[in-house]
């Protein structure tokens, strides 16, 4: 797949097949994750990867009723309270694989670095046929430090992107975006700032 292919057509997935993803193309995606660029070449991320279905429910179970336990009070009447109550959502739609990407403490902007590596491993999946779901909102379960223990994330490493991974049961349409604001654009010529 061309690379430009590959980012105009990549799509958030939110609907996968009931099949697990073989570790090679797994392995795939992490080796593409780790090319990208890093200050210093530090290379200060770290990749959790939990797999099976059931093992994601109870993941999903959890995390809606830390959820709902942990809301701001504006939060309240938002339909994300309701999803977090229904007991048949799951916040990671139905996939196989989560990988939590994660920020060693060491480093140079370390949460901005994964989320270079995130952006590669999407793109790598996509061209390979699979669809991913960046899961933003359930990090901080992922952050408390009993979870972290009990899930085998070194304490010093920040859970920063959780993404799903998994065989997509369809592509969705492409989603709208608004038109780049450029707010600055200096010429090469003379006559200081000028937009035209
Ligand atoms: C940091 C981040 C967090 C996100 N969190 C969620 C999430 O918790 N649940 C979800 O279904 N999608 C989540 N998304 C996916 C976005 O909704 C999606 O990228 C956006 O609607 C644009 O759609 P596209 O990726 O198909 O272009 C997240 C995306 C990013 C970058």
């Amino acid at each position: 797949m061309e690379l430009m292919e590959a980012i105009y057509h990549r799509r958030t997935v939110r609907r996968f097949e009931d099949r697990e993803v073989a570790a090679e193309l797994l392995e795939e995606i992490i080796e593409a994750a780790v090319q990208a660029p890093s200050a210093m070449n530090m290379q200060p991320w770290s990749f959790a990867v939990y797999c099976g279905r059931p093992r994601l429910v109870a993941f999903s179970d959890r995390i809606k009723e830390h959820v709902l336990a942990t809301l701001p009070p504006l939060f309240e009447l938002h339909e994300h309270t309701d999803r977090m109550s229904d007991p048949g959502y799951d916040v990671f739609h139905g996939a196989p694989v989560l990988m939590v990407i994660c920020a060693k403490e060491q480093g140079w902007s370390p949460a901005e670095t994964v989320c270079l590596a995130a952006q590669n491993l999407m793109l790598a999946a996509h061209g390979l046929g699979l669809g991913t779901c960046p899961v933003g909102f359930v990090r901080s379960w992922f952050r408390l430090p009993r979870i972290k223990d009990e899930l085998g994330i070194p304490g010093s490493h920040e859970p920063v992107f959780p993404v799903v991974v998994g065989h997509p049961v369809e592509w969705p349409l492409p989603t709208s975006r608004r038109e780049p604001d450029v707010v600055v654009w200096a010429r090469a010529r003379a006559g200081g700032l000028r937009r035209d």
